[in-house]
């Protein structure tokens, strides 16, 4: 069963920006783009360095390293050297705190 745990304020995350949590033991890499928060694995799982740095558009975001495509809604791999979809992990802002939920 998911839980919902505070993680940041939304005056901690502006447009288009990412920050690095640690939820429960998962490093997760917040993000705001377009007006939404998502919270994905903070590491790819190509070669398993940070997703943090990369780029964010049209709701997909780009390996700084490898050029890897994710889906930031869902995770799912849009573009090689990845083949495995990244874990998205549901977000939700309660009186001005983002909450993300994990195990
Ligand atoms: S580490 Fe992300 S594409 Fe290689």
């Amino acid at each position: 069963m998911s839980k919902y745990h505070a993680v940041a304020s939304i005056s901690e995350l502006g447009e288009e920006s990412q920050i690095h949590i640690n939820v429960n033991g998962l490093d997760l890499l917040l993000c705001k783009h377009a007006g939404k928060y998502y919270a994905i694995d903070y590491y790819c799982n190509h070669a398993f360095l940070p997703m943090e740095g990369g780029s964010m558009q049209h709701g997909l975001i780009t390996c700084p390293y490898h050029g890897a495509e994710f889906s930031l809604a869902d995770g799912s791999v849009q573009a090689a050297p990845a083949w495995e979809p990244l874990v998205s992990y549901p977000v939700e802002v309660k009186n001005d705190v983002i909450t993300v939920a994990v195990k």
